[in-house]
Parts: C-alpha cells; structure tokens; sequence
C-alpha cells in the first residue's frame, strides 16, 4: 500500500491510472485513514474487488476494466507472441470477485470484445483507451442522471433519505444518487440529506457523510431503523438510492435495506427515485428473484469497526442486497432518460433506443 504525495485525496479522485499502476482509495479506511491500495496484476485488482477497498457497481466496473488492461500486460511481459494465453483464467478471476453488480461483468464483456478484435503485437495501449474510455464515459452519465434526476424533484426545497453510497466512491466519479443530490442541491432543490448508517459495513455514515461533507452539502447520519419515524414527520420529499442491478421488469437490486425503505416510502407517500446507469441494466434477468444476492461473512454482522460484540458461536444472516420490487419504484434515472413507474415493456424500450 502506498499513497504517492502528487495523488489529491477527493471521492472524485477514487480510482487513478498514474506511473503505468492503478490506484485505489482504500474505502476500507475512510474516512479516518485515507490510503491508497496500488494494482499492478489481475490479481491485485480481483483482492482489492472482493475485499471492497473499492466497492459500488460502476465503480467495480470500472477498476475490473483496468484489471483486464493489468492482465494482458502480465501475459504480453510473459510471452509477447502469446500474450492471450492464459488471459480467460485471469478475466474469470475479476469475474468471480463479486456476484452481484453487473457492471462487473458488463465491463469484462466490453474489455474481452476488444481483445477478439485486437491484431496489434502489443495489446496495453488499446485496452488502456478502452479502460480510460469506460471510466469517462460513467462519469459523463452520472452528469447526465445529476441533471435528469435534479429536473424530476418538483416539490420544493425537501429533505432526502439515501441509502448505502451510491456517490463518487462508488462509481468512476459524481455518483448516481449522490450526483443526483449534488445536482438538486446546486439547484436548491435539497435542504438536507439523510444518510443511513448502513449496517454492518457503514457506507453510509463512513463514505457517504465524508463525500458530502466534502461537497458542502448538509447531511445529518441516522441509524438505518430511525427512517420510519423520520418520514412520519412529513418532511421527507424524495428517497434516492443507487442500484448494483437492475432486472428487465425494472425490479431494483440495491443494498440491504433499500427494500424496506421502499416499502416505507410508499406508506408515506414519500417518491422513491433509483439513479443508475444503463450497464447496471440487465436484460438478461427477467426479475429481481433471479439475480444473486451475495452473502458475506457472519463476522461483519457479529462485530464492529473489528470489535466483536455478538457473543462466540452464534451465527449471523449477512445477505448484502436485496430486491425492492419494480411496483415501489417512481422513477429510474439513467443516462438515456428516466423511466417512470418501471416495467418490462418500458425498459425494453429505453434499452432499444440506444
Ligand atoms: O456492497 P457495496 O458497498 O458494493 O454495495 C454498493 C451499493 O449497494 C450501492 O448503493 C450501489 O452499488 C449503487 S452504486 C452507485
């Protein structure tokens, strides 16, 4: 692990391609340590994936590109005549790093595209055009979604719960729900922001209330079971969260607990806006119940910040995401344009306009 001095310490400065390395805000640590976490191998990039130094779907993505660019670079430094030995087993290990956020395994798709096309003897320069390309292009849509999901926030200046991060951390920069919150708040559209905790891994009091505090904009943390009460009051206008999937029938695979938000918002008449890019779009899932949910380690559940508070030889249920149905859902915001109250024929149709 290194933090080179010339590397600005910003949630929009997350992921870094720098001296032929990618670089990786440690989110592990934030905010009472910032470091970053270097890559130079497949390898490295898949670790640093499944032990979420670098988490969030488009920001998975994102860094699994790099790795792709990582590998071929380890089989060219091999074996320049055969550089694409071996490079399957290094792509299906980015791909086995996390289950459930398909950007993962959208980028992989895109990078290994690429490779069938390439003819030139030394692979790193096109697949590093095509790693950079990916990254620009999810913060280009994450601007896109700011501005969309700004334009939908009509009922006056509001408070907002969000949920997990779905900021700059969590994708190639700005963020999809929190770009959608730094643009409304631009705008004066968001008094204040709710960030849940997030149990047990605290994005949201940890990432999301560091990357706002960073922006200038007001965000008070709450235990994630405080949000019922909170909407009761009647001055909650907007739930935004971000997704790690979306089904074809517009079922909503976010963070656990995003489900219960939903359903609370619906009690309290409270809009519920999910900001996503299209490669979180899955066509090939027909509903939520078909995407895997991962399941992480009991230890998560069971201590905090690395203290144990569950007693030994007890077991505890650590589903990550769950699936808020397409019915609780008002609006999804992508960088193609939003699609109100989502089913499958309307997100048929926003996926075949591209
Ligand atoms: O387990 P994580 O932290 O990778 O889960 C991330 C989330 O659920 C985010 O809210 C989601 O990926 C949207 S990211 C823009």
């Amino acid at each position: 692990m290194e933090t080179p001095a010339t590397l600005d310490i910003h949630p929009d400065n997350a992921i870094v391609w720098r001296d032929d390395a990618l670089y990786l805000l440690d989110q592990r640590a934030l905010p009472s340590e910032t470091r970053f976490v270097v890559c130079n191998s497949a390898a490295d990039t898949a670790k640093a994936i499944k032990d979420m130094v670098v988490r969030g779907a488009p920001a998975i993505g994102v860094t699994a590109a790099y790795g792709v660019l990582l590998a071929a670079r380890e089989r060219f430094r091999a074996d320049a005549g055969d550089w694409r030995r071996g490079l399957a087993e290094d792509l299906d290990l980015l791909a086995a790093s996390r289950p459930t956020a398909v950007n993962l395994f959208w980028a992989l798709e895109r990078m290994r595209r690429l490779i069938a096309d390439l003819d030139q003897l030394d692979p790193v320069p096109a697949l590093l055009s095509e790693a950079e390309r990916i990254h620009v292009e999810d913060i280009a849509a994450n601007r896109a979604m700011g501005d969309l999901g700004a334009a939908l926030m009509d009922n006056g200046p509001t408070d907002i719960i969000t949920h997990c991060n779905a900021g700059a951390l969590a994708t190639g920069g700005y963020g999809t729900a929190l770009g959608v919150v730094r643009s409304a708040h631009a705008a004066g559209k968001i008094r204040r922001v709710y960030a849940d905790e997030t149990r047990p891994w605290l994005q949201g009091s940890r990432l999301t209330a560091w990357e706002l505090k960073q922006s200038g904009i007001p965000v008070t943390v709450q235990a994630d079971n405080v949000a019922a009460s909170l909407m009761a009051r009647g001055e909650i206008g907007w739930v935004i969260v971000g997704s790690d999937r979306i089904a074809a029938n517009g079922d909503v695979c976010n963070k656990i607990g995003t489900y219960a938000l939903a359903v609370l918002a619906r009690h309290h008449g409270v809009r519920f806006m999910v900001a996503a890019p299209t490669t979180t779009i899955d066509l090939s899932v027909a509903s939520g119940a078909d995407i895997p949910i991962e399941e992480r380690a009991a230890d998560e559940v069971l201590a905090c910040a690395g203290v144990r508070m569950g007693p030994d030889g007890v077991d505890a249920h650590n589903p990550v995401f769950d699936v808020t149905p397409a019915a609780l859902v008002d609006c999804i915001v992508t960088e193609r344009g939003v699609v109100e109250q989502p089913d499958a024929e309307k997100i048929r149709r926003l996926m075949a306009g591209a």
